[in-house]
């Protein structure tokens, strides 16, 4: 698994929420939604929440503030899918979560 780095057991990402990670100098949410993780940039782009407060919903990050929704498999914004926040490769494996920032 090269570029990835591991970030947590599998049970600390609870289905529906989410935990901030840093790695390579990004803050980065990942979410656990159906029982699959996505990781995305942790700042929303209206006034810089942490996503990972917030919460999964029908497919979407929920950001805690005021409400703005990312897709989680593409970080592509509700309302207008040309404007996206990062999104980040996340596996895991052997009960345990890696991340790769490498692209992105
Ligand atoms: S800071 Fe995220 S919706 Fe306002």
């Amino acid at each position: 698994m090269d570029g990835y780095v591991q970030i947590a057991k599998s049970d600390e990402v609870k289905e529906r929420f989410a935990i901030s990670v840093i790695v390579n100098s990004k803050k980065i949410a990942v979410f656990r939604y159906k029982g699959t993780l996505y990781a995305l940039r942790d700042s929303c782009p209206h006034q810089g929440a942490p996503i990972s407060d917030g919460y999964a919903d029908e497919g979407f990050a929920v950001c805690p503030h005021h409400g703005w929704k990312f897709k989680l498999e593409d970080g592509s914004f509700s309302h207008n899918e040309l404007s996206k926040i990062p999104t980040y490769d996340v596996k895991e494996k052997d009960g345990l979560i890696f991340l790769n920032t490498d692209d992105n």
